[in-house]
């Protein structure tokens, strides 16, 4: 397979390739990690946006204690990278799975979200079978209405019955504020947050009063971690995708003090007019939801249209020098689609390639 060596120029490698500008990134690391802290808070950076131990590595010796997962294989293949406290902030649900969980426990010390006994039950037995203890939260819904059990009475219901389980370890709560990262005005996002965050410590103080365990109170993320870490009584914050600071976050979610460091390199393939241009990427390169790429260094183009292997430019005065041959970068608007459709990130100091890091969690889906 064809692979650029490390001191390469950019310039001169083929396209399109998934490349971090790794000055930046490790910026927007230690930014995370000092705006988390300074607040007295721990930071656990959801590693959905990258997929890649290497980068999970430098979160930790920026500070982070460990890493959110979405998926136990993508908790497994963190675990074989030395990464020890691993959050699964995701329901385990299926007996493959559960085993998977109870062997991750020999080599590192797993959390696994629920919202239901059920859940619990085989886990805890699976546990116990193997000589293992697994650490549970419960995540409440906060207001998001996807998974999460009612806050209240449910929520104390269920942290009662996983103390009683031998092989499970009660751990504390989360609760995620997805459906308030674009909330606008920003002075009513934040109260919003306040509240949601206030319904995941009322809870807090409910399994403390009954004597229940509740070291960890987990939430945030990139879109509200500039909020939610002034919460009290949240613990830790869950944020991940502000490494790359995409677009959608910057533009729609009032995230500040980050810069972008992801980008596409691509190939203008034809130029059938002035004002058009085509590259040699399109939605099998870098995936359009939420946020259309943005052009880097070129402020009047802009990306219109994306089909599978082909990416439109509408070219102002200003860019339409640009020619076939000429290389572009694009700044995907969420990593997070983009990230999965590529082998490997390109990191380059300058314009120099530095590293080639394999996406190891790619295609991990169980
Ligand atoms: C459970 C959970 N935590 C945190 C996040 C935030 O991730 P990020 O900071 O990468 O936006 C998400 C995003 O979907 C999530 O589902």
């Amino acid at each position: 397979m064809f692979q650029p060596s490390v001191g390469s120029d950019k310039a001169a490698l083929d396209t399109p390739i998934l490349c971090i500008d790794l000055d930046v990134m490790e910026s927007n690391i230690r930014s995370m990690a000092s705006y988390i802290t300074e607040r007295g808070k721990q930071w656990r950076p959801h590693e959905k946006c990258h997929k890649t131990p290497a980068i999970a590595l430098k979160q930790i010796a920026a500070g982070a204690i460990g890493v959110t997962c979405a998926k136990v294989s993508e908790a497994e293949v963190m675990a074989a990278a030395g990464i020890h406290d691993i959050l699964i902030a995701n329901m385990i649900v299926g007996q493959p799975k559960v085993e998977r969980v109870a062997s991750l426990c020999q080599t590192a010390d797993p959390i696994v979200a629920c919202d239901h006994f059920v859940q619990v039950e085989p886990l805890a037995e699976t546990c116990r079978r193997n000589g293992v203890s697994c650490r549970v939260i419960v995540e409440v819904n906060i207001g998001l209405d996807r998974v999460g059990i009612s806050p209240g009475r449910d929520t104390l219901e269920l942290a009662k019955a996983i103390d009683q389980l031998d092989g499970v370890r009660l751990a504390g709560i989360m609760g995620y504020e997805g459906h308030l990262l674009k909330h606008e005005p920003l002075d009513e996002k934040q109260s919003l947050i306040h509240e949601a965050m206030n319904v995941l410590v009322g809870c807090r103080d409910s399994l403390l009063e009954n004597g229940l365990c509740c070291d960890i109170v987990s939430a945030g993320g990139t879109g509200s971690y500039q909020i939610t870490s002034d919460c009290p009584g949240v613990t830790e914050l869950q944020a991940g995708g502000g490494i790359f600071a995409d677009p959608m976050y910057q533009n729609m979610c009032h995230v500040r003090d980050l810069e972008y460091s992801l980008t596409v390199l691509a190939t203008i393939a034809s130029r059938p007019t002035l004002e058009r241009a085509i590259l040699d990427c399109g939605r099998k390169t870098l995936h359009p939801d939420f946020h259309l790429p943005i052009v880097k260094n070129h402020a009047d183009a802009e990306a219109v249209r994306l089909s599978a292997e082909h990416c439109e430019l509408k070219l102002g005065p200003q860019s339409q020098e640009l020619q076939i041959g000429d290389k572009v970068e694009l700044i995907p608007g969420y990593a997070d689609f983009t990230t999965v459709m590529h082998d490997n990130f390109y990191g380059f100091r300058g314009n120099r390639l530095e590293v080639v890091w394999p996406i190891l969690a790619r295609g991990k889906l169980q």
